[in-house]
């Protein structure tokens, strides 16, 4: 055991305004050489890599004890920076090295079982298992950083905007946030159980009425839902809720905190207001309710120019109610061939599209998948719709509405990311509005609530909650950053007739209703105030803002694709005396 050396600097900030400097460094050995007469060591911290050099003017007891550095030792080294002979454009602190005058091993390392470098390609598991090495690396660490530096300047915008940091509980009753619970059991009741809160949803009303007025919280939501690239089971929203607002209030308040937070981490002016379009638009337009407007490729509707054509497919599908619908890809007919569309197509399938018609705008002709069944006129027509010029792809779905949106849309997204026209660096944010209030579900008809039963419907479509539920739009909003939903949000129902009206359009009982959300309707009868507001997944937030692509890369002990946390090895096997202290048998 040895003294710790009282640290100076970190290793990643030092450059060539420190020559000749007496410097202190504590860090990792990243790796060592030994060239006969000196011994180079790189150093690192969580901030950067610096070269350290040991010469054969140290003493020799120090010289031998450098040389038994290895990868992933723990060392304090006292020296002088001074200016490298040759430099190394590549690192930040290339210009200069350290020349040692004193060393002290805090720890030894056996080999790591990953190699420590930012662009290592090590299998996921495998990163995840050694997280904590995985997380020695300066990118992972900048990243955490990063993501501290979001939520700081989330606190300190919205405290300067009256807000109040609260804290919620984490064992409650099942939220209404639409994905399954995770489940605790209760000892002390037994047969019964807590559900971890999907969002903080209901208790952020209950403060409202408790007269909180503007509540934020950074908090940690669970949900038992499929893994994804921007999903995760545990997660961490930016949770807001204001009292006494409309829409716009909200969006205002949420517009300001995205230009303060664009400014001070990325130093980038974004313009406010954002555009606003309503839902029905982006599906239209971009087959998504989250759409990236960093390309076109925008969707245009066929239903008239194919009326009463020989392809049956697309008649079959108008004559069910459904659509056709295309894009047209600017330039695309000679960068994807036949082979390419075979493979779009089939990713196409996924989102239930049965089949993609293909046409190329030649300089004379236009050649497709269905020339049989068009002839060039019609073929020209089709074309004109989309104001196609000569190299230009067209794709084409028909189908219900539903396939045919999903399908353009991650169409559109997929051939811009091939044509690489996804730039990380421009920051296309828009509010998603006028989401429709309730979801039809095809087989039985009934309706769902599209966001959650306590969002409120636009004023001016109450007169159709009973002719016409479908059409009611919803005074829900979602804020959306290059294709990625970044947050959402409503203004919520506070007139308890308007509650009950909403339970009975979704076949909620009274009786389901008060066993649901009781206490949320009975403190509602006490003097609620107008309330609304929004959550962003700070996860995705972070991962957009640091170029990343996975919310994994921005969450330092993240689940792996089999929800599990390849770290602590959980979920697992409990012991039987735990499970009967619970009443509970394994089936
Ligand atoms: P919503 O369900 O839209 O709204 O969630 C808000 C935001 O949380 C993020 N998010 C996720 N991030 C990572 N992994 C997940 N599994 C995950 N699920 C959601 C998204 C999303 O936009 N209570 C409401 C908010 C409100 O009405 O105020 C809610 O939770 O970025």
């Amino acid at each position: 055991m040895s003294n710790v050396f009282k640290r100076t600097h970190m290793c990643g900030i030092l450059n060539s305004s420190n020559i000749d400097e007496s410097v202190v460094l504590n860090g990792w050995i990243q790796k060592r050489r030994n060239l006969g007469g000196l011994i180079f060591c790189d150093v690192r911290d969580k901030t950067g890599i610096v070269q350290v050099v040991f010469d054969d003017k140290i003493p020799q007891e120090l010289f031998e004890k450098a040389d038994t550095l290895r990868s992933e030792y723990v060392v304090g080294v006292k020296g002088i920076v001074k200016e490298r002979q040759s430099k190394n454009p590549e690192l930040p602190t290339g210009d200069i090295e350290v020349f040692a005058n004193d060393l002290v091993i805090y720890s030894e390392a056996e080999t790591p079982p990953i190699y420590i470098k930012d662009d290592d390609n090590v299998d996921d598991n495998l990163r995840l298992k050694y997280r904590y090495l995985d997380l020695r690396k300066v990118k992972m660490q900048k990243n955490l950083t990063f993501r501290h530096n979001i939520a700081k300047i989330a606190r300190e915008y919205f405290d300067s905007q009256g807000f109040t940091e609260v804290e919620t509980p984490i064992l409650i009753k099942s939220t209404p946030e639409g994905a399954r619970d995770y489940l605790v059991p209760s000892r002390v009741n037994p047969g019964q159980f807590y559900a971890l809160p999907q969002s903080p949803q209901m208790f952020k009303q209950l403060l409202m009425v408790g007269g909180t007025d503007r509540y934020i919280q950074i908090a940690k939501c669970f949900r038992d839902e499929d893994l994804r690239a921007d999903r995760q089971p545990e997660f961490t929203q930016i949770d807001l809720e204001m009292s006494f607002v409309d829409e716009d209030d909200v969006i205002e308040i949420q517009e300001g905190f995205l230009k303060k937070l664009m400014k001070d981490v990325m130093n980038v002016d974004v313009v406010t207001p954002f555009p606003r379009i309503p839902y029905s638009e982006a599906m239209e337009r971009y087959g998504s309710d989250k759409p990236d407007t960093r390309f076109s490729f925008e969707l245009k509707k066929l239903n008239d120019v194919v009326a009463g054509c020989d392809f049956k497919v697309f008649t079959d599908a108008l004559e069910k109610g459904g659509d056709v619908r295309g894009i047209n890809i600017d330039g695309g007919s000679e960068k994807f061939s036949r082979k390419d569309i075979d493979k779009l197509q089939d990713a196409a399938k996924h989102y239930g599209a049965k089949g993609l018609v293909w046409m190329r705008i030649g300089e004379e002709e236009i050649t497709s998948s269905v020339s049989k069944f068009f002839n060039q006129d019609q073929l020209k027509e089709i074309a004109a719709v989309f104001e196609a010029k000569a190299g230009d792809l067209i794709l084409i779905v028909s189908d219900k509405a539903k396939v045919v949106f999903d399908s353009l849309g991650f169409l559109r997204r997929e051939i811009a990311g091939r044509l690489n026209l996804l730039d990380d660096t421009q920051y296309n944010f828009l509010w998603v509005v006028d989401f429709p209030l309730f979801e039809q579900d095809e087989e039985t008809n009934s309706y769902s609530a599209m966001h959650h039963p306590f969002t409120s419907p636009k004023m001016e479509d109450l007169h159709l909650l009973d002719t016409d539920p479908g059409k009611v739009r919803a005074k829900a909003y979602d804020i959306v950053l290059n294709g990625v939903e970044l947050g959402g949000g409503s203004i919520r129902i506070h007139d308890k007739d308007l509650q009950a009206k909403m339970f009975e359009l979704l076949g909620v009982s009274d009786e389901d209703a008060n066993e649901k959300f009781g206490f949320l309707l009975e403190a509602f009868r006490y003097g609620t105030p107008p309330h609304g507001g929004l959550a962003y997944g700070l996860d995705r937030l972070v991962m957009l803002l640091s170029w990343q692509h996975s919310i994994r890369e921005v969450i330092a002990f993240p689940k792996n694709q089999a929800a599990q946390c390849m770290v602590c090895e959980a979920p697992a096997p409990v012991e039987k005396t735990q499970l009967e202290e619970l009443g509970i048998n394994i089936k």
